[in-house]
């Protein structure tokens, strides 16, 4: 259970300067352990402040704040006027197991909803020869939360520059809700 936690909108003026920094390092650091041994270069980074700043504007990140700091986040957004996918979930270490991730993903459903979304998506990046084990826990959570898997896409097609930098090959897994 989340218990004094707050979820938020974040806002350019909830979330700027220094903190917005530490957001963006929060995410880096959560997916180079997350997706250790996945790229060439260990010191790979998922996002910088531009992006993150843009996906504030735009209205489409949610933060969790533990006595004011942020201790996790997700993006949602529109892919199409019907379809919503979400990313960028990530918890701060020292909070995992506390209901976070999971009342994050509640809270991207309901922004996917007040945009008109009838599905929510996500896509999982995974090693095809070898098993990782934070990516094959979570390809066992999402279908408790409702999602189930629907298709396989080569990440070398989606994003042949990104996948340059990848260590072994990859899919993309879709996991797809329909939203009620
Ligand atoms: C995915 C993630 C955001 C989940 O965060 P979280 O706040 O720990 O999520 P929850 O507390 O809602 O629990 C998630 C599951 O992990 C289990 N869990 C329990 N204790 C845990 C612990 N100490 N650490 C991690 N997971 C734990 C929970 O029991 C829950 O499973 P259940 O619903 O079957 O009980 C977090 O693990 C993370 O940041 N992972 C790395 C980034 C990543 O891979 N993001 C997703 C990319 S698609």
């Amino acid at each position: 259970m989340v218990t004094e936690m707050e979820l938020e909108v974040a806002t350019p003026s909830s979330l700027h300067g220094e903190e917005l920094e530490r957001v963006v390092v929060l995410i880096n650091q959560v997916y180079r352990v997350a997706e250790r041994g996945m790229w060439i270069d260990e010191t790979f980074k998922r996002t910088d402040i531009e992006e993150v700043s843009g996906i504030v504007r735009d209205g489409e990140l949610m933060v969790c704040r533990s006595g004011g700091r942020v201790v996790g986040c997700v993006q949602c957004r529109m892919l199409n006027p019907s379809a919503a996918s979400f990313g960028m979930l990530v918890c701060d270490e020292k909070f995992r197991g506390r209901g976070i991730g999971k009342a994050l993903i509640a809270r991207a459903e309901e922004r996917a909803r007040e945009k008109g979304a009838k599905t929510l998506q996500l896509e999982l990046l995974h090693p095809i020869e070898w098993k990782q084990e934070t990516k094959a826990v979570l390809e066992k959570w999402y279908p408790k939360l409702g999602f189930n898997k629907t298709e396989e896409w080569s990440f070398d097609e989606l994003y042949p520059h990104l996948a340059k930098g990848l260590a072994h090959k990859c899919f993309f897994t879709v996991f797809l809700k329909e939203l009620r």
